[in-house]
């Protein structure tokens, strides 16, 4: 297997995701191998027993590595700028190692209330199963932040912007404030995309992406990954997690993920725009309520979204009229987008967060996190534009009418 690293540290971001990490075989084939291989074999029971020593880098197993995997982390690393990157089986996968893997008993860990359902789950029911300490903050509210963080803590996560209401997170700062408390500062990077915002960059620590949606991008396969430039906690936390407990990604689905980078920059480029002009056409329309899309100048942290995304992102939010009611009707009308709980795919996918992804909550929380009956959370697929808002006016109609 060949691959040239030193060539790839100066490509540009789009050369690094059409090549970055590509390894060819012997058979100098143009697309990357798949290599659906669960173990490899030694020439000699030497060989076997030198691999086992570490005395020689090789592939052991593919629990612990494989061609088509490497290939994947490496151009998603590539792109992220970031050192090391590790893939999993999904997005809670991932999010789960990068918690799990160094949090336990007599750890804090400090996260933003506005999260994911599974993961809220695991920072709320699990990790204090494991003797953990969590503590929630409002993710905006830097003076919450700088309370909870005012004592020693191992931990902090958040997700910027958040689901659904795409609150804004400001990085820098709640890292620094992190930093001074002794935590390492892990970030759901999934809405934003590693194409909008750079975490790292922004004083992050660990980065996690459910590859699930827009690196696979066309509703084909579930994955995660986590990046870091931390050496301490991949050697220390994250490999032996991986090692013995075992979400690794499958060869398969790396190389479907591998193939999504390639298009991954021109994908989000169109699913922001699309988005753009849905949120500008909903923000004129009275028969919605709390338009909310980053790239808005209405949207509550518009100035900081603009400093730290490239972008406004590919999902918006908004209430339609009539609460429940009125948005089940307005789902249920559409004929363009699709009913879905995913997001990131190429077709336009709607769902309703209060009855589906936040359904465990009490109503008492999805009233504090701003999760209305009417609300309704819009992935900006890859389809006509004029076509999504022409299916997005009939259905208000029918909602409203
Ligand atoms: C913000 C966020 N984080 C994590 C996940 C989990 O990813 P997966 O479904 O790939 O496990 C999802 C979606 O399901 C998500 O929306």
């Amino acid at each position: 297997m060949s691959n040239d690293h030193n060539t790839t540290s100066n490509w540009r971001p789009q050369t690094r995701l059409v090549r970055g990490g590509t390894q060819r075989s012997p058979f100098d084939e143009t697309s990357e191998g798949m290599f659906l291989t669960s173990g490899y074999v030694y020439g000699s029971a030497e060989d076997a027993e030198a691999a086992f020593k570490g005395d020689v880098d090789r592939y052991i197993y593919s629990r612990y590595g494989n061609p088509t995997v490497d290939m994947f982390q490496e151009r998603l690393a590539a792109l992220e700028g970031a050192k090391h990157c590790v893939a999993t089986s999904s997005g809670m996968a991932a999010v789960f190692a990068a918690l799990a893997s160094q949090i336990g008993a007599g750890n804090r860990i400090v996260a933003a209330r506005a999260l994911f359902g599974s993961c809220s789950y695991i920072v709320e029911d699990m990790l204090p199963r494991f003797g953990a300490e969590s503590v929630f903050v409002d993710g905006t509210d830097l003076e919450q932040w700088e309370q909870a963080l005012s004592q020693p803590t191992d931990c902090v996560f958040l997700e910027t912007p958040s689901n659904p209401t795409l609150e804004i997170i400001d990085l820098r700062k709640v890292s620094e404030m992190a930093h001074a408390a002794g935590a390492r500062v892990v970030v759901d990077n999934v809405f934003a995309t590693p194409i909008l915002q750079r975490p790292l960059e922004l004083g992050a620590d660990i980065v996690m992406y459910s590859a699930t949606k827009h690196i696979d991008g066309q509703g084909r396969t579930l994955g995660g990954a986590i990046l870091t430039n931390d050496d301490a906690f991949i050697d220390d936390c994250l490999t032996p997690f991986m090692r013995h407990t075992g979400p690794a990604l499958s060869p398969f689905n790396a190389w479907v993920l591998l193939k999504g980078l390639e298009t991954l920059d021109l994908r989000v480029e169109r699913h922001c725009k699309n988005a753009a002009a849905i949120a500008a056409l909903l923000d004129g329309d009275s028969r919605v309520d709390d338009v909310l899309y980053p790239g808005l100048k209405s949207h509550p942290q518009f100035e900081l979204a603009k400093a730290q995304m490239s972008g406004g992102g590919t999902m918006v939010t908004f209430s339609v009229n009539g609460g429940k009611e009125g948005a089940f009707k307005f789902l249920n009308a559409l004929k363009v987008a699709d009913i879905s709980n995913n997001l990131g795919d190429t077709k336009s996918l709607v769902t309703h967060p209060a009855t589906t992804t936040h359904q465990r909550l009490t109503d008492e929380d999805r009233a504090h996190l701003g999760i209305s009956a009417g609300m309704v959370r819009m992935s900006v697929g890859l389809e006509d534009v004029e076509d999504l808002k022409e299916d997005l006016d009939q259905a208000l109609a029918a909602a409203t009418s």
